[in-house]
Formats: structure tokens, C-alpha cells, sequence
């Protein structure tokens, strides 16, 4: 079966003259403060898409069957208060937990009165060529009437190519409490590209991740089959695949801690033993000491009524919230 519905945007962004930073500039960024860290995109090669997706499926790690929980809960209340023609979804990966929006909006499609060609179409973007083709593929299978259009690129790519929406109701929705893997600055930032890309009464539908104990939390980012290990070190093999790198995983460990007062958990690489990294395309090298570490990725953990108020002040105005019953996870639904 061919993927009739793909477009790369990094293709077609360079040829609007778009400029963007150079690939590799944030890693030479990272590597060379004292505090070492990498950005968490970084993870997402095909390997490290597919031990996310392992990882979604582990006892410890509750978000992922949560958020599924409360979707497959409200999602045809969601499409009765949306109506939204237009889906959005940023990070789609596999999109699991989408066919719950998916088959509500279908239902709530199907029931009008006369029969609508294209009643709605459903935009996964995500930045891994290999899950979002699969994805697509699957999706074409299973909803062949659907109108689908897979964009393969990062979210400021995809809000810049998608820009206002052109007469359709159009609700973007970004689940799994990603927004957690920004700094506030970087979610500020991204809550108003959001806010722009969206026109007055179209929807945006957050998932986020709740504060709760220290333990619950460390257990889900320190799993016992050390799949969360293998994610985390797998970010140096993309690295040396990338960048011509030879970083040597066995001499890095994985540790995730969670920090009670900035309500986030830290996910850190600490080197074994002393030893010098060499990033070849980047020309750089790197020296580490024993013990030293780099910060791959920050996850917070948020309270609902600070998400509203970080919400509010880019001009999204919260509609609705949903959790479950122990108030593990949220869904906030908002509108411009
Ligand atoms: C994608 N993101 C929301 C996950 C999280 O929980 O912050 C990434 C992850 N890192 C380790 N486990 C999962």
C-alpha cells in the first residue's frame, strides 16, 4: 500500500526561504555549558519512537492508559462541545489514543441530518518519517473515507505551513503531557504560536500530566524492565548516527529524579568515567569528567489551575477540564 497522504515540511518551508537554526547548532549549545544537557527532540529517531512507544505500555507508566481512560470517556462529549471540522494533532505518533477523538467525531459526522462530504479531516504532524508513515498507513486502512493529510516536521514547521485556518472550525490537540518536556518560556512560546494558529471560537485540547507523590513518579520515569534507560541512552546513538559521534553508551547510566520544588523530573546521563566525545560534523569534542551528567529532559508536572492561568495569558480561555478518578491526568479544553 502506497502513503498517499505525506507531506515533509522541512522541504517545503527551505522552499518559501523559511530560515531555521542549523541542524546540530542546539546540540553544540547543550554540550558545552557546565550544566551539560540535549534537547529532548533528540529522542525521537525511529528506534527511540518505538521504545516510547514500549514505554507507554508499562505497568509504571500510568499517563499514557490514563489519558486513554478519560478520552474513551469524553470524547463524544468533546466532538458535541467542538464540532470542529478540522483535527490537529501535534506529536501524533501512533496516534493510539486519537481513534477515541476519531470515532467520536465520525459518529458525531454520521448522525447529521444530510450526508457531508468531508465532514471532518484529521492532521497528524510529528517529526519520526517512520511512525508517521505507519500511522498514516494504518489510518487510510481503517478510515478509508477519512480526509487525512500527514505532515512529517516539528510543530513550529507545521503551525507556520498550516498558518489560520480557512473557514474550518479547526481544534488542535496536543495529548500525552508533552507541553511537560518544554521549560514555562518554551511552552509560553508555544501556547502562542498555538493561540495564532487558531481563529476566534476554534479549540485547543491539551493533555497534562498532574502533580502527585515523588515515588509514583520516580517509579514511572525509572522502570523495571529499563526501558526508560534504553530511551534515554538511545538519544547518543542518534547523536553518533546523526553527527558522525562516537559516543560509547555503555560508559553513560540513566537516572531520573523527581525535583519537588520545580515540580518536574530531571532525566540525566551520568558518564561512568572520564572521557572525550567527538562529534565530528559538529566539529566538536567533549570532555567528561566521572559522574558528570547531562540533562536530556525535563517532564513537569502540573496543577490545573496554574495550566488555566498559563493558558489564559495566550489568549486561550479553558472550556472544560476532565481527569480521572485519582486526579492522575487532566485533559483541558479551551478556545480562543
Ligand atoms: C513525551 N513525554 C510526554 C514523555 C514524558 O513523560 O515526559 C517522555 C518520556 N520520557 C521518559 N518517559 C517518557
Amino acid at each position: 500500500m502506497t502513503v498517499k497522504h505525506l507531506k515533509i515540511l522541512h522541504q517545503h518551508n527551505s522552499s518559501i526561504n523559511q530560515t531555521f537554526e542549523k541542524d546540530g547548532d542546539d546540540v553544540i549549545q547543550g554540550l558545552t555549558k557546565s550544566q551539560k544537557s540535549l534537547p529532548p527532540k533528540y529522542f525521537y529517531d525511529d528506534r527511540g519512537s518505538e521504545l516510547f512507544e514500549k514505554i507507554c505500555d508499562l505497568p509504571e507508566y500510568y499517563p499514557t492508559r490514563t489519558e486513554a481512560w478519560i478520552l474513551n470517556e469524553y470524547a463524544d462529549e468533546i466532538a458535541a462541545i467542538t464540532g470542529s471540522c478540522e483535527l490537529v494533532e501535534l506529536g501524533s505518533g501512533s496516534s493510539t489514543k486519537t481513534h477515541y477523538l476519531l470515532s467520536a467525531y465520525q459518529k458525531a459526522a454520521n448522525s447529521l441530518t444530510e450526508a457531508v462530504p468531508d465532514a471532518f479531516s484529521y492532521i497528524p504532524i510529528d517529526v519520526s518519517g517512520g511512525i508517521l508513515k505507519t500511522t498514516v498507513l494504518h489510518l487510510q486502512e481503517k478510515y478509508p473515507d477519512l480526509c487525512l493529510e500527514g505532515l512529517l516536521g516539528t510543530y513550529e514547521e507545521a503551525l507556520l505551513y498550516l498558518g489560520k485556518n480557512h473557514g474550518r472550525s479547526r481544534m488542535i490537540f496536543f495529548l500525552g503531557s508533552s507541553i511537560g518536556n518544554f521549560t514555562e518560556s518554551e511552552s509560553n512560546d508555544f501556547l502562542s504560536k498555538v493561540s495564532h494558529a487558531l481563529t476566534k471560537g476554534d479549540y485547543f485540547l491539551l493533555g497534562i500530566d498532574l502533580q502527585k507523590p515523588k515515588e509514583v513518579l520516580e517509579a514511572a520515569y525509572n522502570d523495571s524492565q529499563e526501558v526508560t534507560a534504553a530511551f534515554n541512552l538511545n538519544m547518543l546513538a542518534h547523536l553518533n548516527w546523526r553527527f558522525q559521534g562516537n559516543f560509547d553508551l555503555d560508559l553513560f547510566r540513566h537516572q531520573a529524579i523527581y525535583n519537588e520544588i520545580d515540580h518536574q523530573i530531571e532525566m540525566y546521563l551520568h558518564a561512568r568515567s572520564p572521557h572525550q566525545v567527538s562529534l565530528d560534523i559538529l566539529d566538536l569534542k567533549i570532555q567528561f569528567q566521572a559522574g558528570e551528567s547531562i540533562l536530556t529532559e525535563i517532564s513537569r508536572k502540573f496543577g490545573l489551575e496554574a495550566v488555566q492561568a498559563q493558558l489564559q495569558s495566550q489568549g486561550l480561555e479553558t472550556v472544560k477540564i476532565w481527569t480521572d478518578p485519582q486526579k492522575m491526568f487532566g485533559l483541558v479544553l479551551c478556545q480562543v
